[in-house]
């Protein structure tokens, strides 16, 4: 049975958490968060594992033999080097680390170790419905792919968040879904902001950015950080023969007076439910098979230069070029 622990207990992590404990063959034999109540609970919740407050210690604890980082987005880079220095196979939350600098830091290490240890959390890539959509476009019924479009809702938060957050944070995963589906690099990027505070210009209500991509195709997403009504992923993609989107998840239709609707996601933890529980399912068993598999630290990386090229083009209010990336030969 597979020994994991876990780093960061929050939303993320104590689903994953749940996940391993009662959806895959793996045991959790340790936890770790900053908040030490927190963590002693997410602990108790799996019948009892060892419960820490420091990232290295779970890492270097010789029980955990795979390790899942689900801490905030500035941690995640340090653990990701902790976790390659130890040769302990990952799975870790996007975005891989802040920026392109630290995120190559983190490549380089894996490059040098000779060995794919790392998987990125791109949970779409194990979402049924975006699974159609790839199905459709690698089956050449739609012909060659012109054009990728992603629209990606949030409910609120209490807070405005920054553009330069929703691009790295959030924007990621499209950013993600577009290289993925579109099977190319990203060649260039426009990014545009509604704020949510005309004060603030800084804050980011709606985010659309516009893309070219290395075969010519163009690409367009459309993040609302705070739609009102609720959480929502999909994505479309343009053929010279035809065009494939993603299909509504399940969803109860409602009836009452005089109204009939279909019910909408109120966040991430709902919409992508199945896709979280395949991403571990698939995770434990490429790490018992030792055949590392989905999304690598080369996406991580290749998508953290596509969202700094959008910040930089945020900033400057002009089109940027995404600088040409040459793969390593440890993720042809
Ligand atoms: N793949 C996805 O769909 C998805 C969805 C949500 C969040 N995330 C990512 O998961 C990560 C966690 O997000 P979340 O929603 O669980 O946040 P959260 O705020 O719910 O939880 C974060 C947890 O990390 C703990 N923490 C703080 N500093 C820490 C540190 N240095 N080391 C370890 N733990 C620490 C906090 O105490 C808290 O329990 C983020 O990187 C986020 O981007 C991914």
């Amino acid at each position: 049975m597979l020994k994991v622990g876990v780093i960061g207990t929050g939303g993320m992590g104590g689903r994953h958490v749940r996940n391993l404990y009662s959806q895959t063959p793996a045991q959790v034999v340790a936890v770790m968060d900053v908040d030490a109540a927190r963590v002693q609970e997410v602990a108790d919740s799996v019948g009892g594992c060892a419960a820490y407050t420091d990232t290295n210690a779970l890492i270097h604890d010789p029980n955990v033999e795979a390790v899942v980082i689900a801490s905030p987005d500035p941690f995640h880079k340090a653990a990701a080097l902790a976790c390659i220095a130890a040769g302990k196979p990952t799975l870790c939350e996007k975005p891989l680390a802040m920026n392109t600098v630290e995120a190559k830091e983190v490549l380089d290490a894996e490059v040098a170790g000779g060995k794919r240890l790392l998987q990125l959390a791109f949970m779409r890539e194990y979402d049924p419905a975006h699974l159609a959509v790839k199905a459709v476009a690698d089956s050449g019924k739609i012909g060659d792919l012109l054009m990728f479009r992603g629209l990606h809702t949030n409910l609120a938060l209490p807070h405005a968040r920054t553009a330069e957050d929703v691009i790295g944070n959030s924007s990621v995963h499209d950013i993600h879904s577009a290289r993925w589906l579109m099977q190319q690099e990203v060649t260039q990027v426009y990014s545009q902001v509604v704020p949510s505070d005309p004060a603030r210009p800084e804050t980011c209500r709606l985010l659309l950015t516009h893309m070219r991509f290395a075969n010519g195709g163009l690409g367009l997403i459309e993040v609302n950080a705070e739609a009102g009504y609720g959480y929502q992923v999909n994505v479309e993609l343009t053929g010279s023969a035809g065009t494939t989107s993603t299909p509504r998840p399940a969803a109860a239709l409602v009836k009452t007076v005089g109204q009939e609707w279909l019910e909408i996601e109120p966040n991430w933890l709902v919409r992508f439910e199945v896709a979280y529980i395949a991403e571990v399912q698939a995770w434990v068993q490429s790490v018992i098979d030792g055949r590392p598999t989905g999304p690598s630290t080369w996406d991580g990386y290749a998508a953290m230069v596509v969202v700094d090229a959008c910040v930089a083009s945020f900033k400057s209010g002009e089109p940027q070029a995404v600088p040409e990336l040459k793969r390593p030969f440890l993720y042809e």
